[in-house]
């Protein structure tokens, strides 16, 4: 029987709903949670992201200025900028758009960011209380995953989690969440990467699978057991002359294949990528009621 989809942008929705009830409780004490958003340079994925942030924010009660700098801005002054938002009692949250250009260290300017700011959660302050289990922004890509398989009823506790991918952002953030002896987590994780010599034999053995390797169609239906429930968190721009754009957004899992041997399976695009935003948002307005005095 083909996959139940799950629908990203659904979950998606039913959480912005119960952020815009938070939004309103904030504006009752006059606080309006705002997010700075700094981009680099004039990368188009980057460009479509940074929108989407800003179009999300838009669309629940908050504010949101994006901060542009051209490509060859120096790397100090990408650093002031930083600083000056993290002076702001205006803004709740900052992120930087990633990649940044090559001069552009991204591990500097991401320790500039103001722990208490950093809706991002990338900052070494906030990776380490991920890792002990403390309290703390999560990330949004991986909080999103977790955050897709509680909702659409395949809790993590007590499965097998494979997750293909072992990136800062994604790869190592999830499993991080995932092991810890809480609800929504508590699961066996285990990570394959480029070092792994044979990933289809991890990967079969998995109740979740996690697709997080950055290449087109790269997780095929001989990798996935019967039953399995398959998460895509790829985002490929692969060439489509049919198309407006020229391209079409394609995932990391073969989804056409997958999808008839998997039990539940999200999509692409319509999966992971609203909920990365949404966590964002999420983080944002937890930054406005951790700074009002508003949460226990
Ligand atoms: N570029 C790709 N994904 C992300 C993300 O989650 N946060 C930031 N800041 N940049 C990104």
């Amino acid at each position: 029987m083909p996959a139940q989809v799950i629908s990203g942008t659904q979950i998606a929705a039913e959480i912005r709903e119960e952020l815009k009830e938070r939004v309103k409780k904030l504006n009752e004490k006059g606080v309006t949670p705002t997010l700075a958003v700094v981009l680099v340079g004039e990368d188009p994925a980057s460009i479509s992201y940074v929108t989407a942030k800003a179009k999300g924010a838009e669309e629940i009660g908050m504010h949101e200025e994006t901060i542009r700098l051209p490509a060859d801005t120096p790397e100090e002054e990408v650093i002031r900028t930083v600083d000056k938002l993290n002076e702001d009692p205006k803004f709740h949250g900052i992120l930087v758009q990633l990649p940044l250009p090559k001069h552009v260290s991204t591990e500097k300017v991401i320790n500039y960011i103001s722990p208490e700011k950093d809706v991002d959660a990338f900052h070494p302050i906030n990776v380490g209380k991920l890792l002990r289990g403390e309290r703390c922004p999560l990330p949004c890509t991986p909080h999103g995953v977790q955050e897709l398989l509680i909702r659409s009823g395949n809790d993590p506790a007590g499965k097998h989690v494979v997750i293909c991918g072992r990136s800062n952002i994604v790869g190592k953030p999830l499993a991080a969440i995932l092991i810890q002896k809480k609800q929504g987590a508590n699961a066996t994780v285990t990570i394959c990467h480029t070092g792994t010599k044979d990933i289809a034999s991890f990967s079969k053995q998995a109740d979740i699978v996690v697709a997080a390797m950055g290449a087109p169609k790269a997780l095929t239906a001989d990798m996935v057991k019967d039953g399995a429930v398959v998460i895509d968190v790829g985002v490929n721009r692969v060439e489509d002359k049919t198309r407006e754009k020229g391209f079409r957004l394609v995932g990391d899992v073969d989804f056409d294949a997958v999808k008839e041997k998997a039990s539940a399976i999200t999509p692409v695009p319509g999966g992971v990528g609203p909920m990365t935003v949404t966590m964002l948002l999420m983080n944002t307005v937890e930054a406005a009621e951790i700074k009002a005095g508003m949460t226990g």
